[in-house]
């Protein structure tokens, strides 16, 4: 049983645009629903009129359209499928995808949207193997967009070669396959940087400030949301504990190099700042080991960047969930709650410290915090923790 139920397929304007009206009867025998989008160009090659009798949906054409409108705008349509095939997808729409442009209804819908999108290109040989098509397909698989063929055999324009349309099974294979591998990794497309463990920052060559945090909880998240398919990176201040397999790992020392790691891997769809960053740095050289001279001595300290607050309030490239942790040894839910606000968060995980238990500790006990609500959570294991905020992000993302 497949839980694909509402495609949105795109048809633009190509010879194979005839392939696409065998599709919508394939895709509707697994009892797929399918909008279409006739692109001007596809309505060339296919009437509207066997495209909405296959699909028993009204196709959809022109961006200004009131009654298209009125229908189903294009952000709802772009949001109200499961997953968008293109099929065939000319040059031009690639290109289109790759640079972001939305001059038609189709191109618009495919900003807009937060689905998977699969292409299926039909176009001349020549046309695939030009470096323009080839530069804008991979901008479009590093953005994360899939692709289906094309394949090899001889053109409607009587060349052979690279070019043709995958054959109907082929492309429903590949998008079945897809939801089964989403419901075995439902953060499949999604992509996740967590901060983990403490930072140190130097007073010396020799000597440093640092923390208890042991790493453990930022480690476990990054583990769990890479086993339920996300790209995962993990920045990891110095640790005594194994490092999970699986994440890409960067290791930092400092909360400024811990800031330029993250910073350098924005767009994420997910952040999770779960490290102990040091508040505070030496403000003086620190190539000059410290002499004692049987005086007391003072360091002289600055702020450090606060790197939570500089994702969750930045206006490009934010990821859309941005959560942060909060350990407060008083008042946790009022603390909490200003540090989601004045970070400009998603969610906190507040936790109480106060006993001083839980850095380092393979338990942790839970106040889950978002803009409307705050739940608590029993206490559990680490990984438990990480279970849990898993399966939050994951509805969050697919209801
Ligand atoms: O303000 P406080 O340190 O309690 O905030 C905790 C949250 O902020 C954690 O999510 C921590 O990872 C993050 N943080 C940060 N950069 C800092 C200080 C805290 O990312 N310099």
């Amino acid at each position: 049983m497949n839980k694909l139920k509402n495609i949105l397929l795109i048809i633009t304007g190509g010879i194979a645009a005839y392939k696409s009206l065998e599709l919508i009867r394939r895709l509707k025998d697994q009892n797929i629903n399918v909008t279409c989008i006739l692109t001007k160009s596809g309505s060339e090659f296919i009437t509207p009129l066997s495209v909405s009798s296959l699909s028993g949906n009204h196709v959809y054409s022109d961006l200004f359209n009131l009654t298209d409108e009125n229908k189903m705008g294009h952000i709802e349509l772009s949001r109200a499928a499961d997953l968008i095939l293109i099929a065939p997808a000319t040059t031009n729409i690639i290109s289109k995808m790759a640079y972001g442009s939305c001059d038609d209804l189709a191109s618009t819908v495919l900003m807009a949207t937060n689905k998977p999108v699969y292409i299926v290109p039909a176009m001349n040989v020549r046309m695939w193997h030009n470096p323009a098509t080839q530069r804008n397909i991979q901008t479009l698989v590093e953005d994360g967009v899939k692709f289906i063929g094309p394949d090899k055999g001889d053109m409607a324009c009587g060349e052979y070669g690279l070019g043709r349309m995958s054959e109907t099974q082929e492309i429903i294979d590949t998008i079945l396959e897809h939801e089964t591998s989403l419901l075995k990794q439902p953060l499949k497309m999604f992509s996740a940087l967590v901060t983990a463990g403490p930072t140190r920052e130097l007073i010396d060559p020799v000597r440093y400030i640092s923390n208890k945090s042991s790493g453990k909880q930022g480690y476990a998240i990054a583990e769990s949301l890479h086993h339920m398919g996300a790209r995962t990176t993990l920045i990891t201040g110095p640790t005594n504990i194994p490092l999970p397999i699986g994440p890409t790992i960067i290791k930092v020392n400092t909360a400024e190099e811990m800031l330029n790691a993250t910073e350098a891997l924005l767009p994420v769809d997910i952040a999770i700042c779960a490290a102990a960053v040091s508040d505070y740095k030496a403000n003086h050289g620190i190539n000059e080991k410290i002499k004692k001279n049987g005086e007391n001595i003072t360091i002289d300290l600055t702020e450090n960047p606060d790197i939570l607050k500089r994702i969750g309030k930045r206006n490009s490239s934010r990821p859309s969930l941005v959560i942060g942790f909060a350990a407060e040894t008083s008042d946790l839910l009022k603390n909490a709650n200003y540090k989601l606000t004045a970070k400009g968060c998603d969610w906190i995980l507040a936790n109480d410290v106060s006993d001083g238990k839980i850095f380092g500790d393979d338990n942790n006990k839970i106040e889950f915090i978002t803009k409307h609500s705050s739940h608590s959570w029993e206490k559990m294991s680490k990984e438990k923790v990480a279970e849990k905020l898993s399966k939050n992000i994951i509805n969050y993302f697919t209801s």
